[in-house]
């Protein structure tokens, strides 16, 4: 059994993470100021202790780090927005960088025995090089305060582990979905919202000709993708893509969904969204070489997510 600190364990990815670190037997600490995620999402169980802060709080987390000793570190905390982080970007700078350097500042000063510590960057770093698959070694064109701090605070966390010899290692995440995605903003992860459509019988608006593609990875592959980069001792002191290596386009997409929910969507075409690349998959050469494989096809992964969401639904009206 092992002592994990989850910070952002209230949201989408950090709430499904709990969910498995406990399954796997772990004692889980969550740091979260739900700004994003809710409560409701932590498993209620008595190997999880939840703690509502935000990791800006430099003396709480000096104080838990000291406290917990823990084994395995997970930093997921972010401003997890890119339209948010161009709105607020000192703030997201504190959040999404700062409060991280002050994790690895605490474990440094303190020489805190902990096993490894993982950051959660994003695709988001290559911006738009139009480069494909993007390799963890393309050019990186970060295009936002969001993009700017997950990269520099990638850096600091490589090269901090590598000068101060702790044990770190960094993921740029693709398109994530799955269970407890939050559809709130319109920047929302395209399938949370096309989900809500199904859900509520609204309209989806698709931006452009819906031939852009993305990679998209069901939560429980990127789950998968974390415990090997976690526990594999070769995985230090670098970056990996977690992602499947596909490329699936919006219109595919809609069409395997319509399959799974077994009714059409609703769509209005609208102009492409300012700003938007049109595709975007990753070279997952390095995460297969620690032994992984995507488990869960896009019409797996959707049947899962659709189900998840009925279930909802109904206890919402019980
Ligand atoms: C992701 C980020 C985005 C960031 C970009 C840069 C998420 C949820 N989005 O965008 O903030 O700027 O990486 O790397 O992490 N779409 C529609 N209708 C909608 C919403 C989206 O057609 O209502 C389209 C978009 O135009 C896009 C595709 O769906 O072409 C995917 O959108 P999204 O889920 O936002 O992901 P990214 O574009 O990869």
């Amino acid at each position: 059994m092992s002592k994990v600190l989850v910070t952002g364990g209230a949201g989408f990815i950090g709430s499904n993470l709990v969910d498995q670190l406990v399954q796997d037997g772990d004692e889980v600490i969550v740091v979260d100021d739900l700004s994003m995620g809710l409560a409701s999402n932590i498993p209620s169980s008595p190997k999880v202790t939840f703690y509502e802060h935000s990791i800006t709080d430099h003396g709480f987390m000096k104080d838990l780090l000291l406290k917990e000793q823990f084994d395995y570190i997970y930093l997921l905390a972010a401003i997890a927005s890119v339209a948010d982080s161009v709105a607020r970007p000192y703030e997201t700078h504190q959040i999404n960088q700062e409060a991280n350097v002050f994790i690895l500042e605490t474990i440094r000063q303190n020489k805190l025995p902990v096993k490894k510590v993982l950051f959660t960057s994003s695709a988001a770093v290559y911006g738009n090089n139009p480069e494909l698959p993007k390799h963890e070694d393309s050019t990186i064109d970060p295009l936002t305060p969001y993009a700017i701090d997950k990269f520099a605070t990638e850096r600091f966390v490589i090269d901090y582990g590598k000068l101060y010899n702790i044990s770190t290692v960094a993921v740029r995440f693709f398109n994530v979905y799955g269970p407890r995605q939050n559809p709130k903003s319109p920047y929302s992860g395209v399938l949370s919202l096309i989900t809500q459509c199904f859900k509520n019988n609204q309209v989806f608006s698709l931006f452009g000709d819906g031939e852009q593609t993305r990679d998209f990875i069901f939560i429980q592959d990127v789950l998968s993708a974390l415990h090997l980069i976690m526990t594999n001792n070769q995985a230090v002191h670098d970056v990996y893509n977690v992602a499947t290596g596909k490329q699936s386009s919006l219109r595919t997409i809609i069409t395997d969904y319509q399959k799974v929910v077994g009714q059409p969507l609703q769509v209005k075409t609208i102009t492409a969204r300012a700003g938007d690349i049109k595709h975007s998959y990753a070279d997952i050469a390095k995460l297969s070489q620690l032994g992984f494989t995507p488990q869960y096809t896009l019409l797996n992964g959707l049947t899962d997510y659709w189900i998840s969401v009925k279930e909802d639904f109904l206890g919402e009206q019980e």
